[in-house]
């Protein structure tokens, strides 16, 4: 996660709904949000500063990366760390 220079402007729709997301998470059901959009729109901006939200509630980040040369897998075990739904 990188430290901004220049606060964060707009995304309310984008924040309440990944605050959606997690108080559904603390009470057990847990889910994925997509964040998609063109080259240079906000979305690791997006995330970075959810991601730094949550971290000053007190929660715990985990995060996985897919190489580039694996696009084309299917996502089907969670990232090392992760407990798995039993799917
Ligand atoms: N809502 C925002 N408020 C302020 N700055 C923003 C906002 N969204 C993006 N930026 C800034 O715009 C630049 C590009 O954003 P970012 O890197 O998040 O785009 P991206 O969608 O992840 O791009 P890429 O598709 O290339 O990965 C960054 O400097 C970021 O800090
Ligand atoms: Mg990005």
């Amino acid at each position: 996660m990188t430290a901004h220079a220049i606060p964060l402007v707009g995304r309310a729709a984008e924040l309440t709904e990944f605050g959606s997301a997690l108080a559904r998470a603390r009470k057990g059901r847990g889910s994925i949000v997509l964040v998609s959009g063109e080259a240079g729109i906000g979305k690791t901006r997006l995330c970075d500063e959810v991601q730094r939200g949550h971290r000053q509630d007190g929660g715990v980040v985990l995060a996985g990366r897919m190489a580039p040369e694996e696009s084309s897998m299917r996502l089907t075990r969670p990232p090392q760390g992760l407990p798995c739904c039993g799917c």
